[in-house]
């Protein structure tokens, strides 16, 4: 999809700040600085639309991003990071977790994982949660460019195997530094809107 209005329509701590126009929402989910909010700006062409940054803890709000008014993107805080105080973790988890369990114009999540690494013991508790409630995933391996291609796909298999993650959730190698995957995601996330 060739994206031409995003906007920041939102920043939610709770239930009562969240969009009420109804349309479909697709969440994305992923250990702190694993690159959740580069990966929005590449899927709507914009360079820093969604705040980014080299250090962990970024972003710390649900932030709806409003696509052509036909869908949201929503960032969500990331997870595993841990210089945040318990009590600041706890709190992005009851949030990430109200709006997961509850939100029902939710259509899909993208798991974002790092291609570097096998995920972490974090990612397969997100992974697990994810599954056991039966939210529709798609696995995100992103920071592709900092693989060598020819290692790409053996990664994969470590991350698929890593998750014990399930023929039904497609894994799609992206980078935000350089486009790859793009078409490809936008695929999984059409399909997954009424049409
Ligand atoms: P939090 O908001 O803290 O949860 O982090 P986040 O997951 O939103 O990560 P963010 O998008 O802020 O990116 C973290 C760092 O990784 C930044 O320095 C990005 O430039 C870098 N980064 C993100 N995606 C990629 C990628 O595909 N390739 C490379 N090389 N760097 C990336
Ligand atoms: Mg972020």
């Amino acid at each position: 999809m060739n994206v031409h209005h995003a906007q920041l329509a939102a920043s939610a701590v709770g239930p009562a700040q969240y969009p009420s126009d109804g349309l479909p929402e697709v969440a994305l989910a992923g250990r702190s600085n694993v690159g959740k909010s580069s990966l929005i700006n590449k899927l709507i062409n914009r360079r820093n639309l969604a705040r980014t940054s080299s250090q962990p803890g970024k972003t710390q709000t649900l932030n709806f991003y409003r696509i052509e008014n036909r869908m949201y993107l929503t960032d969500l805080p990331g997870y595993g990071f841990a210089k945040v105080s318990k009590t600041t973790r706890a709190k992005w988890g009851k949030m990430i977790e109200e709006y997961l369990l509850k939100r029902d114009r939710l259509k899909l999540v993208l798991h974002v994982i790092d291609l570097r690494h096998p995920p972490t013991q974090d990612d397969i508790l997100m992974y697990d949660w994810l599954t056991h409630y039966d939210v529709p995933i798609v696995i995100v391996a992103t920071k592709a460019d900092k693989v060598p291609r020819g290692k790409w796909q053996k990664h994969a298999k470590v991350i698929r195997e890593t998750l014990m993650a399930r023929d039904i959730h497609p894994l799609v190698l992206f980078s935000a530094e350089t486009g790859m995957g793009k078409d490809e995601l936008w695929k999984h996330i059409l399909d997954r809107l009424p049409a």
